[in-house]
């Protein structure tokens, strides 16, 4: 099979197309031909060597696919063959073929393609645990979606929209039209200017209940900041670092020494909460992800999740992919095709 190798890390060119042997399924998997992978920033940090949850160097990254399943191994009902299907993949997503335990499988509506399958894991389950199961989203309720025009900050719309909130959304100023077409109440333009003064008067001083934050650093300081009495504020990534080599270090660095420290004391006499989330820390809780899947799954038939596809680049053009998410040029999901 073809898989995209992160060879070392570095800039695009350390990614390169090679042929690797074909998996086989064990007890309790399946093998999927892969139609479309999700390229996520994650994948983008790793090759930049600042994600450690990556796997050593020479790696095939890829946490999500959509495919049709085309072998079975034991235990697993032989009918399932031929079945289109999404996956959550441990990393290998990025290849002709993959092997995935079955619990990780879900059968792809078919009301979306291959390329709009491969967007919904990660992007869907993330901002789920976010608004939903950890932020505790309600009706009428205020949340800033920082990056709101990435992969997980579409989604999280299409989940705070469905709940009935007032959605406030960072993004580059290019996005904005989509946006609001999407249905964002307030787009801010967060690079050439200061949102929270903006955000403050969008909301007569008062502030959010809920912000989701994937920037990191003193963004972080920023969006506590943001929250008005009972809000809460979940963090999942450090965007802010991304960036190769030396580069790359020194701005992870900055980051972790802006990071704000938060005291107990404090956040009881602001009514104030802080949490965290990483999808990729979830693997032992398989039962309670796929009751989110089961969810977002509904979300689809019913019409109120609705992944959007910027773009889907050939395996081949794997460095134009990741150049594109870092030049903050993608709305909403990067695929990769075989
Ligand atoms: N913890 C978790 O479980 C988890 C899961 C999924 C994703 N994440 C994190 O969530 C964030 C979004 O992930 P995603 O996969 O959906 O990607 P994405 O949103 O498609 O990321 C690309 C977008 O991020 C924004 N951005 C902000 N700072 C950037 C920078 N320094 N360089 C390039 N782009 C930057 C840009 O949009 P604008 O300029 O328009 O804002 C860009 O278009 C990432 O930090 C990722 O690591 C965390």
């Amino acid at each position: 099979m073809r898989a995209i190798v992160t060879t070392r890390n570095g800039l695009v060119d350390v990614l390169q197309v090679e042929t690797r042997p074909d998996p086989v399924p064990g007890k309790g998997e399946v093998l999927i031909r892969v139609k479309a992978a999700g390229l996520n920033f994650a994948d983008i940090l790793a090759r930049q060597g600042l994600y450690p949850d990556a796997p050593p160097k020479p790696c095939v990254m890829g946490y999500e696919v959509s495919g049709i399943v085309e072998a079975a191994g034991d235990s697993i009902d032989p009918s399932f063959v031929g079945e289109p299907v999404i996956a959550m993949t441990r990393f290998g997503g990025q290849a002709e073929l993959v092997v995935v335990p079955v619990r990780q499988v879900s059968r792809k509506p078919e009301t979306l393609s291959f390329e709009a399958g491969a967007a919904v894991p990660v992007n869907y389950l993330t901002a789920w645990a976010l608004l939903v199961t950890m932020g505790g989203l309600k009706m009428d309720e205020a949340v800033l979606i920082h990056n709101a025009g990435g992969g997980v900050g579409l989604a999280a719309l299409d989940i705070a929209k469905h709940i009935g909130a007032r959605t406030f959304g960072t993004a580059s100023s290019s996005k904005h039209e989509f946006l609001k077409q999407r249905g964002l109440d307030h787009a801010i333009d967060y690079r050439q200017q200061d949102w929270l003064p903006v955000l403050m008067n969008l909301t007569a001083n008062r502030g959010v209940e809920l912000v989701i934050d994937p920037l990191g650093g003193s963004s972080w300081k920023q969006s506590y900041r943001a929250l008005r009495a009972t809000g809460r504020m979940g963090v999942f990534g450090m965007s802010t670092a991304s960036a190769s080599g030396i580069r790359g270090k020194l701005r992870a660095l900055k980051a972790v020494i802006q990071t704000p420290r938060f005291n107990p004391l404090g956040l009881m006499s602001r009514n104030k909460g802080v949490f965290g989330l990483n999808l990729g820390h979830l693997w032992g809780e398989g039962d309670k992800v796929a009751g989110w899947m089961h969810e977002i799954m509904r979300g689809i038939d019913e019409g109120w999740i609705q992944p959007h596809v910027d773009r889907a680049f050939p395996f081949d053009q794997v460095a134009e992919a990741h150049r594109y998410i870092e030049a903050r040029r993608n709305i909403g999901k990067v695929v990769l095709v075989p």
